[in-house]
């Protein structure tokens, strides 16, 4: 049906790759993901070690500038991070235009858009330093509005951050605490917390992280780019099936029900899918998704959590890994089929999920968009291949 690709062919080779399977977009030092042996390196570190050894913001630390800190850098690193955790006093009015029962995710992309009208005065992006301030921002202000959008959702008073704590611990003390006693943080859960945000802070040219760079090709506000990560990470193929995981397992509801989906999720005249199951790129088991399996078994341990839930997600796992149609598929467990569980028994709410994922994957956008602007670069302008009518001729009146 394609009329004609002379005007696409004749400026040299043209590929056509819907999905772009298997198209590289640019270079990138950042992120190394062999999806065929399960591997991910972020600084040429493997993540299973990075998990074990390094924390949250030493990993942003290696996102941002490719090698891991010295004590002292670290330390500044963090100080410097803490400087930054407080949003505009204005910005609690901006909340106050939303609905209390929009969801988070709604909330997330306009507010953190609207950064962009509050702090402009960084925002020369061929100056490595307003690069490297745009940055502290974004990975300080992200726990406090991702917090600020639950407790509007559930009519609490905002909680300041509180910069004496850790990153994760103040994040928990932002979500669950309140102005009337002290909240201390199980430095179970807390640890829990910063395994997950690590585990999320960068996987390469995903759809929300090549957003981010094509939006930042144009020489977009990087508030306003990582804005648009936000809105492409939301969907249920993306971010967003770490929610749609636990709205499944609610939707099956009993053991007794698991079979009746996997035949649904097995049938080519069903859209529905498994959620938290397959990878674009991993064709093995994902290996954040092993690290999460074990933190998940290590949480749920700890806080002797006994959910019908979770008997669900266990029993589907180990049918999945034995089932022809998935095993011959290579369908394998992702990263948010174990994130969701272990939210859900700290006491994140559903709808929070995916903004959890943006608060962490935040690092890997803006590492991305400052890579692109710290090196020669094009804007980014995808060709198509037109099917549409020919020429023809306007009718005549
Ligand atoms: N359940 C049932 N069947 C599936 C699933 C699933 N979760 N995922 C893929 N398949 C099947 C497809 O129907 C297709 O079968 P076919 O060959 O018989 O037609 C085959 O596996 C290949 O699927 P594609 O859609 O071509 O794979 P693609 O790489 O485009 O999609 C994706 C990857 C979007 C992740 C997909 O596996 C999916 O929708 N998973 C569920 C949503 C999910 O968990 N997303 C999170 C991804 S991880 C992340 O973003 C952090």
């Amino acid at each position: 049906d394609v009329i004609d690709v002379r005007p696409l062919t004749s400026s040299g080779l043209f590929t056509y790759d819907p999905g772009f399977v298997s198209t590289a977009a640019c270079e990138s030092k950042i992120t190394y993901i062999d999806g065929a042996n399960g591997i991910l390196l972020h600084g040429g570190y493997p993540i299973e070690q990075l998990a074990e050894h390094s924390d949250y913001l030493e990993v942003c630390y290696l996102l941002l500038n490719g090698e891991l800190p010295t004590p002292e850098q670290k330390e500044t690193f963090i100080n410097t991070i803490k400087n930054h955790t407080m949003v505009h006093e204005q910005m609690r009015n901006f909340f106050n235009g939303f609905r209390r029962d929009a969801h988070p995710m709604a909330i997330m992309v306009g507010v953190v858009g609207a950064l962009s009208a509050f702090y402009h005065d960084s925002l020369d992006i061929n100056d490595a330093h307003h690069r490297e301030v745009c940055a502290y921002r974004l990975i300080a202000k992200m726990p406090t509005i991702a917090a600020m959008c639950y407790k509007y959702s559930i009519g609490q008073p905002f909680m300041y951050p509180k910069n004496g704590l850790d990153y994760a611990e103040n994040f928990l003390q932002m979500m669950f605490g309140n102005p009337c006693e002290e909240y201390v943080a199980n430095p179970i859960i807390a640890k829990a917390m910063d395994r997950i945000f690590l585990l999320h802070a960068d996987h390469e040219q995903n759809a929300s992280t090549s957003t981010v760079r094509l939006a930042g090709s144009s020489g977009a506000n990087p508030f306003a780019c990582i804005s648009s990560g936000i809105a492409a990470l939301w969907g249920p193929a993306h971010g967003g099936a770490n929610e749609a995981v636990l709205t499944m397992l609610e939707e099956i509801g009993d053991e007794s029900n698991i079979d009746e989906f996997i035949l649904r999720a097995k049938d080519p005249d069903d859209n529905f899918r498994l959620m938290g199951f397959g990878h674009r790129v991993y064709r093995n088991f994902d290996p954040r998704a092993k690290v999460m399996k074990q933190t998940c078994d290590e949480v749920l341990a700890e806080l002797n959590i006994s959910d019908p839930l979770l008997k669900i997600a266990k029993r589907l796992e180990q049918i999945a890994l034995e089932d022809e149609y998935f095993v011959k598929r290579k369908l394998y467990p992702n990263v948010d089929f174990y994130s969701g569980i272990i939210l859900k028994a700290i006491g994140i709410p559903t709808n929070m999920f995916t903004v959890i994922f943006a608060l962490s994957r935040t690092i890997g956008w803006i590492s991305h968009w400052s890579e692109f602007h710290s090196s020669p670069n094009k804007i980014g302008r995808p060709r198509q291949l037109y099917t549409g009518s020919k020429k023809r001729d306007y009718p005549a009146k």
